[in-house]
This record gives structure tokens, C-alpha cells and sequence, in this order.
């Protein structure tokens, strides 16, 4: 079957977004619907809340009426239940998927490894094939930069090696890039982009949706947050004797709208509306231009800021935010940290014309906004 073409207006595209009611997915979800797209969310709800959908309706301005509801329409349901995906292709004309659905708690892949091969992996392979039955082809997929591993240099570009990850998850990661890879090269209508996110905090401005973990935070700024909000009594700080200017660790912190919007130029992208080149870099595989200019084969781009911040940039600009002293204390090291990584970022400006606009003390101000008004996320206290 052929695939579907994306070289239209947002306006008559309908994308399947899994794992929309998350963190990341929610804020893409608004964007989406801000550019005028249609967007059909599947979420099992199991590391997010059905608020968020409520949340993300509000945001976007989504009234009552039958053509704006149609623009928003949530299914619980897994991506390893292939009926189901079955029902949703069948009653929606998709045209291209955003595939976050997945488990990415670092820790507990290494103690739960069936569940989160099969979940991550199992679940991708389901929804492909669903998809290519009703001739969806247009994926763009969640990776990470944890595929770098330790890297081979800083800032990292597309070129960097892939390493062997270190735990279960990265290789899920890892594995699936190869996946949704060979698939364009078994058939080269798939059209295929590898979103390696570097780390992604803040909420949107609204302070409406946000990140609400479950459990005690395994990342640093949801963990300072609830510091800041007095659920937790004081950060812990996970070495300071890396190389680094200041002995922590030292990562790219990107706002989630920033990481949202690099989504829609991934679409604009395999819709032909940006960038003029072939993909480019080594995982890169350029399609047969097809005459509708939709075919671009697999395009990998890292989404980064380019600046790295230390734990202790990351804590005083928080300070900043919430207008308060936190308190912190030196912690050994976490088993499985690198001392240092940041994103060279100008492959996703040059062929998708995306730049991260917001800084670490916006990022953490949009985050305090959110954790302030919802000191318990989509619950109530
Ligand atoms: P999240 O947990 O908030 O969102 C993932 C969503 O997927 C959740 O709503 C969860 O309920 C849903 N989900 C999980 N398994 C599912 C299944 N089988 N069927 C349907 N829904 C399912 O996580 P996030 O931070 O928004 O991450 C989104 C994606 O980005 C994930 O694939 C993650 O691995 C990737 N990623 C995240 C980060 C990060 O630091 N947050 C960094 C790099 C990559
Ligand atoms: C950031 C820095 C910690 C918590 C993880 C995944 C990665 C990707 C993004 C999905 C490090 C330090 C942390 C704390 C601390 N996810 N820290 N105290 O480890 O860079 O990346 O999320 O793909 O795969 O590994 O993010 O937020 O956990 O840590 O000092 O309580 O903060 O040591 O230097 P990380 P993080």
C-alpha cells in the first residue's frame, strides 16, 4: 500500500501521537494543535494522568463543538494491543505517527528488563505493523541521547558513535533506531526521524501541564522541584569530582515547548516544507525524491541547546525561579552517570530550521510555575 503523503496542510493531517498524554507528548500535543494539525492520542495511562488531555484541550482553545472535539481524541489503550490500534487506524484517516510510548525509568529497566524490552520494543514493532496496514509509513520516534553512551567528544554531533548503552533502556533505544531504520531500507516509502533528545525539563507556560512523575523523582529537576514545593527536604548532588568547571555532572537541559516544536519541524521536514538537502550523517539513508517532495528517508537530528549546565547551575537558576534557598548535600556518585554531555545542534537548524529559544532560567521558572500551581501534579494533595 502506498504510503501517505504529508506534502499538505497541517490542516487536513491527522497524527497519531502515542504516549501523548506524557510529559513530552502532552506539550507536543499543544503544538500540534496550535499549527492547526488533527491529533489522535493513545496512552495506557501508565506513567500519566487523563488530566493532561482535559489540560491540553484547554490549552489549545478546543471548544465544544463537533468539528473542534474532532481535532482532539484520546484512546486508553497500550500500543501492544494490536486490536486496538486495529479499531483507532480504522476509524481515523492518519497520516504520520509521533511515537513516544514507552518505559523510561533508567533504574528500573535494569530491574525489570522483560517488561521493558517488551513494552518498548513489542509495542513499536505492534504499532508498525498496524500502521503499515493502512498505509501509514510517516514515523517520527523519541530516541535519546543516551544511544552516545559515555560520547567519544563533546558537543556531539550526529556523527558521534553510538555506544553500547549501559542499561536495558538506552538499549531499547538503541535497538529501535536500528528497527525503524531497517524498515525504510526494506521499504523505502517508510519515512523515519530519530529525535535524540538530550534532557528535556520545564513545562509550558499556562503552567497547566508539566511533568508529574509517580513516585520519588529519578531526574534532577523534577527532584528540585518538589524540594522547592517542600515534598522532598533537599537534593542530592551526585558526585562533585567529575572533570567539569565546577566537579558535577554537566547536561544540555532543553525546555519541553522547545522539544515539542522540534516534533512539527520533523513533520514539516518529511512533508517537504523545510530544509532542501538530502538526510545527511551516518544513519542517515536519503529516499527517491517522490514527486510530491513527501520521501525523505531516515533523518536523525539530535535536540539539544548546545549549552551544558552543571546539578549546581541547574539548583541556583531553580533558586532564582521559586525565590528561595534549597537545600542540597554531595552524594557519591550514581552508578552509570557520564561526567559531561551537550549537543551540537546544527543539523536540526540547518535541515529542520528548529532552534531551542528558551535558556535554564526560563526553563526552571516554567517548571516552577507548573510544581507551584500543582504541588502534586495531576492529583490533588
Ligand atoms: P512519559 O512517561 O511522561 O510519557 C510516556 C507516555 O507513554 C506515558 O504517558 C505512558 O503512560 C505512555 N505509555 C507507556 N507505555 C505505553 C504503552 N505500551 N502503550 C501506550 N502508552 C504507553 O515520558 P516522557 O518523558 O514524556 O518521554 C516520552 C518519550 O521520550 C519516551 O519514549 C522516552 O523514552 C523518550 N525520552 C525521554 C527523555 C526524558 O528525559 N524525559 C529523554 C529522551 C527520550
Ligand atoms: C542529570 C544530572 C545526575 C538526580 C536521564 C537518562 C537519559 C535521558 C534523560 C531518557 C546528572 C544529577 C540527578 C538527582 C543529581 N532519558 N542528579 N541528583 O541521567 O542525564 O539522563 O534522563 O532517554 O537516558 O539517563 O538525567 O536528570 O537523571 O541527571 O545530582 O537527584 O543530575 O548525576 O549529572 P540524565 P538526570
Amino acid at each position: 500500500m502506498t504510503n501517505k503523503s504529508l506534502a499538505k496542510a497541517p490542516a487536513d493531517t491527522c497524527i497519531l501521537v502515542t504516549g501523548g498524554a506524557g510529559f513530552i507528548g502532552s506539550h507536543t500535543c499543544v503544538e500540534l494543535l496550535e499549527r492547526g494539525y488533527s491529533i489522535v492520542i493513545v496512552d495506557d495511562l501508565s506513567n500519566s494522568n487523563a488530566k493532561a488531555i482535559d489540560r491540553i484541550r484547554e490549552i489549545a482553545g478546543i471548544g465544544p463543538s463537533a468539528e473542534d472535539q474532532a481535532r482532539v481524541v484520546f484512546y486508553e489503550a497500550s500500543i501492544l494491543d494490536e486490536p486496538a490500534l486495529e479499531r483507532i487506524f480504522e476509524s481515523h484517516d492518519i497520516d504520520a505517527i509521533i511515537h513516544f510510548a514507552g518505559l523510561k525509568a533508567v533504574g528500573e529497566s535494569v530491574a525489570k528488563p522483560l517488561e521493558y524490552y517488551w513494552n518498548n520494543v513489542a509495542g513499536t514493532l505492534v504499532l508498525c505493523r498496524v500502521a503499515r496496514a493502512y498505509g501509514v509509513k510517516n514515523i517520527v520516534f523519541s530516541s535519546s541521547a543516551t544511544v552516545y553512551g559515555e560520547p567519544a567528544f563533546v558537543p556531539i554531533t550526529e556523527e558521534c558513535p553510538k555506544r553500547e548503552a549501559t542499561n536495558p533502556y538506552g538499549q531499547t533505544k538503541s535497538m529501535l533506531e536500528r528497527i525503524l531504520t531497517d524498515l525504510h531500507i526494506g521499504d523505502p516509502e517508510w519515512n523515519v526521524v530519530l529525535l535524540r533528545y538530550f534532557n528535556p525539563i520545564g513545562a509550558h507556560e499556562s503552567g497547566l501541564i508539566g511533568e508529574d512523575p509517580k513516585g520519588l523523582p529519578n531526574n534532577l529537576v523534577p527532584y528540585v522541584a518538589q524540594v522547592a514545593v517542600g515534598r522532598l527536604a533537599s537534593v542530592g548532588v551526585f558526585g562533585d569530582d567529575y572533570p567539569t568547571p565546577d566537579g558535577t555532572g554537566v547536561r544540555d537541559y532543553i525546555h519541553v515547548v522547545d522539544l515539542a516544536r522540534g516534533h512539527v519541524a520533523a513533520l514539516d521536514w518529511m512533508g517537504g516544507r523545510v530544509g532542501t538537502g538530502a538526510p545527511s550523517g551516518p544513519d542517515a539513508i536519503a529516499a527517491e525524491p517522490a514527486p510530491c517532495g513527501s520521501r525523505r528517508g531516515v533523518g536523525v537530528f539530535n535536540l539539544g541547546t548546545g549549552t551544558g549546565s552543571s546539578v549546581l547551575d541547574v539548583i541556583h537558576s531553580y533558586e532564582r525561579a521559586c525565590g528561595k534557598e534549597l537545600p542540597y548535600e554531595i552524594k557519591p556518585r550514581r552508578a552509570g552517570d557520564i561526567a559531561e554531555n551537550y549537543a551540537a545542534c546544527d543539523k536540526a537548524r540547518e535541515e529542520l530550521g528548529w532552534v531551542a529559544e528558551y535558556d535554564l532560567d526560563r526553563m526552571c521558572a516554567d517548571s516552577w510555575r507548573w510544581q507551584s500551581t500543582n504541588p502534586y501534579g495531576y492529583e490533588e494533595a
